[in-house]
């Protein structure tokens, strides 16, 4: 075991785009903790990253605390078990836990987010990746939340990422008519060819707008948002009627510092009788298993394929982190620390 822990602490809150300079890498002794009962140290293996880590770095309100100056950046990974006083994870276990950017911790399964152990033959990138929490957001933000019925019209919203590229599949089970808005050729192209998403929109090449009036000449009837802004005031326009749009994130301005303007269409959400509808996938942890199982099936039956993006190396973490707001993820970002021993 090394001698040393290296972790990554918030040094300045961002008030723009969020990246290495926020953060300071520290190197200090890591004595042999004293665990107490239950308690496991854990070595960070995989760690996972997500668009709502940029909201952790506000000094605002959320649905969870801030990370405080000076503290590891919060971030959910995959560790090992090293030393234990937990039977119930013995030395070698994996788990996933809040890892934070450090290579080593203290798990307690007192804590709101205590380690849990991975499914047997399961790797970090699978639990992080298309079995993890962005494909959970996916099922039940797509079926709980919009109830989508075959031959009805979907539109997603950051369509080639972990979340919404799961969203898209899945209507497409449902036996609905998928239309993609991504950005850029290759993750248009991987959606269109792979994917078999019926149709895709580069925002960045082509007007949202225009290819909507084209391609959805009924109007769509539901429309998951991963991006906010002007992509949710465009769609608004183009919403059938009963249409249901799901707020599930707004990724365009989390690096903003002053809020952009809402819509200057809402009314359109009377006359059109539209339902919007935000959540939260956490709310929905208790029906987890039963979902999962549905989207295991889905994966081994080759009907929901995904892609990881796998960064490597610990110095190269806050980076890793803009990747997201850049849209240079292909993929499930995660990033590599170590191999399990
Ligand atoms: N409600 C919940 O419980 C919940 C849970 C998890 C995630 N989320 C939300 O789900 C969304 C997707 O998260 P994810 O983890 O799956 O990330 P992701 O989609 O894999 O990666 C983020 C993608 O967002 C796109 N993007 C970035 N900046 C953009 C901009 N200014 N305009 C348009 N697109 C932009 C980029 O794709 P392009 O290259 O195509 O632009 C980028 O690759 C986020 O909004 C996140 O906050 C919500």
């Amino acid at each position: 075991m090394s001698t040393t822990n290296r972790q990554w602490l918030l040094k300045e809150r961002p008030l723009s785009l969020v990246g290495p300079e926020h953060f300071k890498l520290v190197e200090s002794a890591l004595p042999e903790p004293d665990l107490a009962a239950g308690q496991v140290l854990l070595k960070t293996l995989m760690l996972s990253f997500e668009p709502a880590m940029r909201g952790w770095l506000d000094d605002v309100p959320s649905y969870l605390p801030p990370v405080g100056i000076g503290e590891p950046m919060r971030a959910p990974g995959v560790c090992q078990v090293i030393r234990s006083d937990n039977p119930q994870l013995p030395e070698g276990t994996l788990v996933q836990c809040m890892a934070n950017w450090q290579e080593y911790s203290v798990g307690d399964p007192s804590a709101a987010s205590s380690p849990r152990a991975l499914r047997e033959g399961t790797s970090p990138n699978l639990a992080l990746g298309v079995f993890g929490g962005t494909s959970l957001t996916a099922y039940f933000g797509l079926l709980e939340v919009s109830q989508p019925q075959a031959g009805e019209t979907v539109l997603v919203s950051g369509a080639a990422g972990a979340t919404g590229s799961v969203v898209a599949q899945i209507a497409r089970i449902k036996g609905c008519k998928v239309i993609g808005i991504a950005g850029g050729p290759q993750k248009c192209a991987w959606l269109k060819d792979d994917c078999k998403l019926d149709e895709v929109i580069d925002y960045k090449s082509e007007d949202l707008d225009s290819r909507l009036r084209e391609l959805c000449p009924q109007g769509v009837d539901v429309f998951f948002d991963n991006v906010g802004g002007d992509t949710l005031q465009t769609a608004l326009n183009h919403m059938a009627e009963y249409g249901r749009i799901v707020l599930c994130g707004c990724i365009s301005n989390y690096n903003d510092a002053t809020p952009p303007p809402g819509p200057n269409n809402l009314n359109l959400v009377i006359s059109r009788r539209l339902r919007i509808q935000g959540f939260v996938m956490m709310d929905y942890m208790a029906q987890a298993g039963k979902a999962m199982k549905e989207l295991s099936g889905w994966v081994k039956a080759g009907e929901i394929i995904w892609r990881e993006d796998v960064q490597k190396g610990f110095e190269n973490i806050p980076a890793t982190l803009q990747r997201l707001y850049t849209g240079a993820n292909e993929g499930k970002q995660l990033l590599k620390v170590a191999d399990p021993q």
